[in-house]
């Protein structure tokens, strides 16, 4: 007989991995074993630049802190022989309800980052979203990456948006299936770290970061083969010849100030497809974001890399939820690190979520194997979860009860503030 403990011979359970996928799950069982492996691989500069956050990195915390605080309430009793992990997102099936979240300049954290990642979506049939500042141009990685590829698009509003524009012909060319405009990005913003680091691109080797490379030699070998990573979506818009510098100075130039509602309202109109707004944190805005026609919401503090002073995404989630709840689709990220994570996102009111760290991580912890490690960790999690919480499908995922004492409510519509100036 078999005892309680023992993996089911096919399923999830170890018993049903191949050697090499067991081997990996034995050594790396969650997204902290592959961070620790991570740090002792990148260059100190590369791992800093990924892990760090703004200002003192409060804001990076509190989405771990605010994620570990919501209670899940199982339901016993329920009949979860069938798990039933998919969902569909803007008329499109995808294997399980977290995807790849969009990382510029990945290559930093591992050589080939991208197209790494891009490939272990493709193959979990997991969304996985382009990053305007990505390593690898956006046309590769939809190759890569055919049935689930989104583009992510920053502000470029130079020339009537021109570059804007063209890029996102190109992704429509490319076949992305959403494109998600990134608003919480107004202003740049010091990360202490990288600054301390004299992180730039491309990189000038001065004693310490020579040091760095040199304790980080499966790095280094990496890089010295694919070259110094690139902004390469911008490399058709470039009138000086092209390389690492220029298309850094271009991207610094380009890439700038906020991006309004007006120029948003512009994309609606030019993106025939699903239309995503990341970084939403207040219910107005998502309101805003509705009005508009878009038709995702991507909650979100950008993994605390802007403004250290905000809340947790998850904390805005029920809120914002409760807001457009039915007129949008609900996405989360920021502090994604595990099945449960997502599971809490989900009965909070997300259709899905989103990683960034835990997949680039993974990435730079084990190179090509990497995304798709963390593929299978998020599976095997998300699905034990749902048993262990009585849910068979996301429909019921949706409805457990979560107990979430961080929760920001906020009056709708909020308070004018005029009101609450007279008020001080
Ligand atoms: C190294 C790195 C680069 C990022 N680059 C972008 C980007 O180019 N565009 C964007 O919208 N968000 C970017 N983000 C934010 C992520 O899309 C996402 O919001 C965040 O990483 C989620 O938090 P998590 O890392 O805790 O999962 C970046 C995050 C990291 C860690």
């Amino acid at each position: 007989m078999r005892s309680p403990d023992t993996p089911p011979a096919k399923g999830w359970g170890s018993g049903a991995l191949s050697s090499a996928a067991a081997d990996l799950r034995r050594r790396f069982p969650t997204v902290a074993h592959l961070e620790t492996r991570a740090r002792r691989r990148m260059p100190r500069f590369a791992y800093d630049f990924v892990a760090g956050g703004v200002g003192e990195d409060i804001g990076l915390a509190q989405n771990r802190v605010a994620m570990g605080a919501i209670r899940l309430l199982p339901r016993y009793g329920r009949d979860v022989a069938q798990v039933n992990t998919e969902v569909t997102l803007f008329g499109r099936s995808y294997a399980m309800p977290v995807g790849i979240a969009p990382m510029g300049l990945a290559g930093l954290g591992w050589p080939g980052a991208d197209e790494i990642l891009a490939r272990a979506a493709q193959a979990a049939r997991i969304p996985y979203v382009s990053s305007t500042v990505a390593n690898a141009p956006l046309e590769r990685l939809a190759a890569l990456a055919p049935d689930v590829f989104w583009f992510q698009l920053y502000n470029l509003p130079g020339a009537d948006f021109a570059v804007a524009r063209a890029i996102i012909a190109r992704a429509e060319a490319a076949g992305a299936h959403a494109l998600v405009l990134t608003v919480d990005v107004p202003a740049r913003q010091k990360r202490p770290r990288d600054v301390r680091n004299g992180l730039s691109v491309p990189f000038r080797p001065g004693l310490r970061t020579a040091l760095d490379v040199a304790r980080a030699p499966l790095w280094a070998w990496a890089t010295l083969r694919r070259g110094q990573p690139r902004f390469e979506n911008f490399l058709p818009y470039l009138e000086e010849p092209p390389g690492t510098a220029a298309l850094a100075t271009f991207a610094y130039h380009r890439m700038a100030g906020p991006l309004t509602w007006e120029a948003i309202a512009r994309f609606r109109d030019l993106w025939p497809r699903a239309l995503v707004i990341k970084g939403i944190l207040h219910p107005d805005d998502a309101e805003r974001a509705v009005a508009i026609g878009a038709d995702g919401i991507l909650v979100s503090n950008h993994g605390g890399r802007q403004l250290d002073a905000a809340p947790a995404a998850i904390d805005m989630l029920p809120a914002i939820a409760e807001r457009v709840a039915g007129r949008a689709t609900l996405l989360l990220d920021g502090g994604v690190h595990s099945g449960l994570d997502v599971l809490r996102g989900l009965a909070l009111g997300a259709a899905a979520t989103f990683a960034g760290r835990a997949f680039l991580f993974g990435a730079a912890a084990l190179g090509e194997r990497g995304g798709d490690h963390v593929a299978a960790l998020f599976a095997e999690e998300i699905r034990a979860g749902m048993m262990q919480l009585g849910a068979a499908n996301l429909a019921e995922a949706a409805e457990i009860a979560a107990l979430h004492p961080g929760a920001v409510a906020l009056p709708a519509p909020s308070r004018p503030r005029a009101a609450a100036w007279s008020a001080a």
